[in-house]
Order: C-alpha cells, then sequence, then structure tokens
C-alpha cells in the first residue's frame, strides 16, 4: 500500500465529539474497557472546549485523505501553571506503525517547549504496550505507578514526566504559565 500523507491541523467545531466518540470505541474494541472511560474522556474533552486557551491548550488533529486518523491534546496542569499534561493520544488502527503515533508526541512536545512549559506529564496504562515505547523514544521517564480499578479492569496506571529546559536567558517565554 502507498504511504499515506498526513496533515496535521487544530480542533474545529465537531472534532471533539468525534474525538470522544473514537476514544470511547477503540478503547472499548482493542481493551475491553467500559461506559466510565467515556465518561472520563468526555470530561477531559469538555474541560478542554470550555477552559481553551491557544496559548497555553492544544488539540491536534491528524487527517489522511481529508479522514481524522489520530489526535492528541495538550494542556496546562490545573494545579501546576509550568507543567503541561498530555492526553487522549490516539491513532486510528489504519494509519498505525508509521510514526504518527511519534508525530503527535513530537508535536506536543516542542509546543510546550514554545510555550514556556517546564515539564510534561502523561499518565497511561501499563499494557498500552505501544504508547510506552513513544514516550521512552520521546525522553519520557516512568515516575509512577499505581494499581486501580478502573473502566472495568484491574488496571497498572502511570506517570510519566519529561523535563524541558528554560529558554535561553534573555529570550522571554511567550506564556502566561510562568509566574
Ligand atoms: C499508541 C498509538 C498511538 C501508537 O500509534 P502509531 O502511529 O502506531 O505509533 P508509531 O508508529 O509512532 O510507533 C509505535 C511504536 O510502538 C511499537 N509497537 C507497536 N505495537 C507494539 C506493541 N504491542 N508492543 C510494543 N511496541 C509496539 C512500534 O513498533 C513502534 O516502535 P518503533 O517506532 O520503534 O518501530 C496507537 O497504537 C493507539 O492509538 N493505540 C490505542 C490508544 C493508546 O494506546 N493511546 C495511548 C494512550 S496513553
Amino acid at each position: 500500500m502507498a504511504p499515506q500523507t498526513i496533515t496535521l491541523r487544530p480542533h474545529h467545531p465537531g472534532d471533539i465529539g468525534w474525538i470522544i466518540h473514537r476514544q470511547a470505541a477503540v478503547y472499548a474494541e482493542e481493551y475491553g474497557y467500559n461506559n466510565d472511560f467515556e465518561a472520563l474522556v468526555a470530561q477531559v474533552a469538555t474541560h478542554f472546549l470550555v477552559h481553551y486557551n491557544p496559548a497555553r491548550d492544544r488539540c491536534w488533529i491528524a487527517e489522511a485523505d481529508d479522514q481524522p486518523v489520530g489526535h492528541v491534546f495538550l494542556v496546562q496542569h490545573p494545579d501546576q501553571p509550568t507543567t503541561a499534561k498530555l492526553r487522549l493520544l490516539l491513532v486510528e488502527s489504519s494509519a498505525r506503525g508509521t510514526g504518527l503515533g511519534s508525530m503527535l508526541v513530537n508535536e506536543c512536545v516542542q509546543f510546550a517547549r514554545e510555550a514556556g512549559y517546564l515539564k510534561i506529564t502523561l499518565w497511561t496504562q501499563s499494557d498500552l504496550h505501544a504508547a510506552r515505547k513513544i514516550y521512552q523514544k520521546a525522553g519520557f521517564h516512568l515516575v509512577h505507578e499505581e494499581r486501580h480499578e478502573s473502566f472495568g479492569k484491574q488496571l497498572i496506571g502511570q506517570t510519566w514526566d519529561l523535563y524541558l529546559d528554560p529558554p535561553p536567558p534573555g529570550e522571554p517565554s511567550h506564556l502566561s504559565v510562568r509566574e
């Protein structure tokens, strides 16, 4: 099959509802997660829409042939203004294995640097093996693990962090995140 041409764009009206749908459907099919997961995704996605600030938050939609095939979010941590959270990474199975997941994570890291964040943190589950590989490749380190029962499953949650270099002296951060 010829390689697909992928383009990335910001979210438009209708995309966030689609993201909730795809997250719930893919995790149900591939990992057996129940509706509690859809509820969590809907909360995260709604918070993004309601509190969206383009200087510190971003959603990327990946498209192939004008069809959405992936997405990811980078948002400001609610309690730690210089920390960003990477959330809701997903690539449709038709577009996997060609580097799109890594591309989306790299976009997050680049935006976080430009925005002036000092750290990116993310929460994932131990059985999401492909995601783990992507985070390791991007330089994230596993900092915490905990067993929990969520989404109808016994899971091991993991927190991964990536520390970003502060901008050189004299180069202002354009972000409101530095206080
Ligand atoms: C995780 C996910 C985004 C990866 O998307 P992708 O476009 O296939 O990612 P990439 O092609 O950039 O890289 C995947 C890497 O994982 C590896 N990989 C794939 N499946 C794997 C598995 N089961 N175990 C270990 N590694 C695996 C690939 O070989 C590749 O590594 P490489 O670059 O060294 O060859 C996609 O599989 C997905 O959406 N999964 C379901 C949702 C999910 O897990 N999201 C993460 C939430 S924390």
